[in-house]
C-alpha cells in the first residue's frame, strides 16, 4: 500500500511539475510609499551623515527601569530549556547596569561612517564603509550586506574590515569591497513603515534604490535570516544589477513535489535526491532534527507573524524583558546544545559587550515592535503563498551552509529556486549569526564565491 501511494505521488508530482505548472519567471520591481498619511512629493534625495548619540537622560531612564525589574525563579536544573535562566539573567543585567561601558561602545559604533537618506517616504539608515588602503589602480567592488532579526547592522562590524582590507587580515586581496549595511525599515535607526504591507520584496526595492542612489549599477549582495530573503528578492527584482548573491541561510522552495518526496525518501535513497552524507546527517530523522527542532524554536515566529504589537508591547517597556527575548536567540540559534548550559553558552562565541550593544540598538530606538512586524508582513498570510517564493533566482548564487543553522537547506532544495548556484559549501562550525559569530569563515567563503563569479 505504501509503495502504491509513493508511486502515485511520484507520477502525480512529475506530471504536475512538467506539464501543468506555470512558472512565473520574473518578479516586478513595483513601487511603494510608506510614510505617514497621504503620499507626499518625491523624496528629498540628500544623503546626510549621521552619528549615533544618546543623552544622559536616556541612560538614566534605562537604569531606572532595569532597577524596577521583577524576576521569576527558574525551575530547578532547567538551564535554558524553559527560556532564559533568570538567575543567569540577573548576572547579565548586573554587568549591563554596572560594568557595561556604553560610551565606549558608542565610539566603536561611530567608527564607521553612518548616513541617512529618504526613500519611499522613510528615513533609511546605513553604514557605508570604503577601503582605507586601496592599492593604486584597484577599484573596490560594491557589496550590500543585510542583517536579520533580532540582529542589526552591528552584526557586520567584525566582517567589514576583512572585506574592505582583506590583505591586512591575511586574506586574498584579489577582490576588495566597499560595504553598505542598511538597517531594515523598523530596525534600529531606520524609520519604520507607517503602512501595512512593507514586506521583504518592498524592502528589497528600497535597498535597490539606495544602492542606485549611491551610484552603484552592479553590486554583490550578502545576507542571512531576513537579510537572506531581502537579498534574494533584490536578485529577483533587479537581476541585471546584482552580480552575485551570497547567502548563509536559504529559504527552501516548498512548492515543488520533489521537495516533499525528498523528505519522505531522502533518508533511504539519498543519491536519488543528490543528498550528501552531511545532508542526511543534518536532516534525518526528519521528525526529530527538523520538525522537533522547529517546534521548539519557532514559538516566537507564530507570535510575531500574528500579533506583533501585543507581543512586543511589554518588551518595549522592559529593558530586561527585551534583553532576555533577544539574547535567548543568540544562545540557542548559535548552538542548540546551549539550551543545556546554565548560562546559555552566551559567552562561548560572543562578548557581553557585543551582545548588549545589539540589545541597546533595539532599546534606544524603541524598535522591537516594528522589527517583529516583518514576520506579520511576510508570513502572516502563510508560507509558500507569496509570488516571490515561486520565482526562480537566476543570478550567480553562493551558499554558505553552517552546521548549526536553524533550517538546513541541501543543495538540491536550493536548486529548486536558485538556478545558477556557483558555490555551495558545508562550513566547519557556526550557526545562525554567521557574520557575528564566525566572521572569518564567512568572509573566506564569500571571497572564494566572488572569485568564481568574476572568472566566468
Ligand atoms: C542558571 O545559571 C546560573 C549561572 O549563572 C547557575 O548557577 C544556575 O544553576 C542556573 N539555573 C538553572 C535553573 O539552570
Amino acid at each position: 500500500m505504501l509503495l502504491e501511494i509513493i508511486a502515485a505521488l511520484v507520477v502525480g508530482g512529475l506530471l504536475y511539475h512538467f506539464v501543468f505548472r506555470k512558472r512565473d519567471d520574473t518578479l516586478p520591481m513595483g513601487d511603494g510609499w510608506w510614510g505617514a498619511g497621504q503620499r507626499q512629493d518625491d523624496d528629498n534625495e540628500d544623503i546626510r551623515p549621521f552619528k549615533i548619540e544618546t543623552t544622559e537622560e536616556e541612560l538614566n531612564d534605562l537604569f531606572h527601569l532595569i532597577d524596577q525589574t521583577r524576576y521569576t525563579e527558574p525551575l530547578e536544573g532547567s538551564r535554558f530549556n524553559y527560556g532564559f535562566n533568570s538567575t543567569h539573567l540577573r548576572k547579565v543585567v548586573s554587568y549591563w547596569r554596572n560594568k557595561f561601558d556604553w560610551r565606549k561602545q558608542l565610539e566603536i559604533l561611530n567608527r564607521y561612517p553612518h548616513f541617512k537618506t529618504k526613500i519611499e517616504g522613510l528615513d533609511i539608515h546605513f553604514l557605508h564603509v570604503k577601503p582605507q588602503n586601496l592599492p593604486p589602480g584597484r577599484r573596490a567592488k560594491p557589496l550590500i550586506m543585510v542583517h536579520g532579526w533580532p540582529g542589526s547592522f552591528y552584526e557586520f562590524y567584525k566582517i567589514i574590515p576583512l572585506l574592505t582590507d582583506p590583505a591586512s587580515h591575511g586574506l586574498s586581496d584579489e577582490h576588495i569591497f566597499e560595504v553598505v549595511c542598511p538597517s531594515i525599515p523598523g530596525y534600529g535607526f531606520s524609520e519604520a513603515s507607517h503602512k501595512q504591507g512593507c514586506n521583504t520584496v518592498e524592502v528589497a526595492r528600497i535597498f535597490y534604490k539606495l544602492m542606485r542612489r549611491l551610484g552603484f549599477r552592479e553590486f554583490y549582495a550578502q545576507g542571512g535570516d531576513w537579510g537572506s530573503q531581502i537579498c534574494t528578492n533584490l536578485a529577483q527584482i533587479a537581476p541585471s544589477n546584482v552580480k552575485g548573491l551570497h547567502l548563509n541561510m536559504v529559504f527552501a522552495s516548498s512548492n515543488s513535489p520533489v521537495f516533499l518526496l525528498s523528505i519522505l525518501l531522502g533518508k533511504y535513497f539519498p543519491g536519488l535526491f543528490g543528498f550528501q552524507e552531511e545532508d542526511v546527517r543534518r536532516l534525518f530523522p526528519f521528525g526529530k532534527k527538523v520538525i522537533g527542532h522547529v517546534m521548539k524554536e519557532s514559538g516566537y515566529m507564530h507570535l510575531q507573524a500574528t500579533k506583533p504589537d501585543t507581543g512586543g508591547c511589554g518588551l518595549n517597556n522592559s529593558p530586561v524583558g527585551l534583553a532576555a527575548y533577544i539574547l535567548e536567540k543568540f544562545s540557542t540559534w548559535t548552538d542548540p546544545a546551549f539550551r543545556d548550559y546554565e548560562d546559555g553558552g552566551l559567552e562561548k562565541k560572543y562578548t557581553l559587550d557585543d551582545l548588549l550593544t545589539n540589545v541597546m540598538i533595539y532599546w534606544l530606538t524603541g524598535s522591537i515592535v516594528t522589527s517583529m512586524r516583518l514576520y506579520k508582513e511576510n508570513i502572516g498570510r502563510g508560507i509558500g503563498v507569496a509570488k516571490h517564493e515561486k520565482v526562480p533566482v537566476k543570478v550567480p548564487t553562493g551558499i554558505a551552509s553552517f552546521p548549526n543553522e536553524l533550517l538546513h537547506c541541501p543543495l538540491m532544495w536550493a536548486k529548486l529556486k536558485h538556478t545558477n548556484i556557483v558555490s555551495y559549501n558545508y562550513l566547519p562550525r557556526g550557526g545562525h549569526f554567521a557574520a557575528f559569530e564566525e566572521p572569518e569563515i564567512l568572509a573566506k567563503d564569500f571571497l572564494q564565491f566572488v572569485a568564481k563569479v568574476e572568472q566566468k
